[in-house]
């Protein structure tokens, strides 16, 4: 089953520690090695999780509208901040899942997460999932780091990304189309995503 996450928060939770991102090397199994990468524009900068975004994770995830639409677990705790670093330095290594997160270029606030997940060879993958905290919604951030994604997703990977929203989650479906993904069609959602009962299907081929 393909259809699974761009509602899968499960991946996109927050920070997992790569201290030497730039010099890590990561293999995808049988196929490419990748290079971590430091993905940037005039506004916002993606770099792998680390274990300092603990708390901003946390916090950011309080807000109820982030479970509403992912996997991101509600009530969220610390714990689940913790696990998400940890996770994502594991699964950077494995070259099988790509999480970030997405900080302001200037002051180096958290503003969110993204991240490609279950590249390794799953059937539901490579997909992108993300989410903003609150104050940073509403002024392109998301379709900015979906941009710097994708491009780098399509580059390395050079395969299809998928990506899911709820057919209610307007703002999300905008930035897919802004990240110039393409609707495919509608399809249950699958289990653990908040209240979605309907995903739409959107894939940027490269
Ligand atoms: C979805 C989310 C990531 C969008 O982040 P963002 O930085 O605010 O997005 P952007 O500013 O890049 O773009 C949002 C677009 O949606 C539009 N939009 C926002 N709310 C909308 C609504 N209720 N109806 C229609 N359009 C809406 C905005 O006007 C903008 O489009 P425009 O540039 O053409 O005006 C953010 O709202 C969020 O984190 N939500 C909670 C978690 C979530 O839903 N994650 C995605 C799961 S698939």
């Amino acid at each position: 089953m393909w259809l699974v996450s761009a509602l899968s928060g499960a991946n996109t939770l927050g920070g997992g520690g790569n201290p030497e991102p730039d010099a890590a090397l990561l293999c995808h199994p049988g196929r490419v090695r990748l290079t971590v990468p430091r993905l940037d524009d005039d506004e916002i900068v993606l770099r792998p999780p680390a274990p300092g975004d603990v708390d901003a994770i946390t916090e950011a995830c309080q807000d109820p509208e982030i479970p509403r639409w992912t996997r991101v677990p509600s009530p969220y705790t610390r714990a689940h901040a913790t696990d998400f670093v940890e996770r994502s330095a594991r699964t950077w290594k494995q070259g099988t899942d790509a999480a970030f997160v997405i900080v302001d270029a200037e002051t180096g606030r958290l503003l969110g997460a993204i991240g490609v997940h279950r590249f390794g060879g799953e059937d539901d993958g490579p997909e992108v999932g993300y989410w903003l905290e609150r104050e940073a919604r509403s002024r392109g951030v998301a379709t900015r780091a979906l941009r710097l994604v994708a491009d780098w997703a399509c580059r390395e990977l050079g395969v299809r990304l998928l990506l899911q929203a709820d057919v209610r989650n307007a703002a999300s479906r905008r930035v897919a189309e802004k990240a110039r993904f393409r609707f495919v069609g509608e399809a249950k959602a699958p289990a653990g995503c908040g209240d979605c009962e309907t995903v739409a299907v959107y894939e940027l081929t490269p």
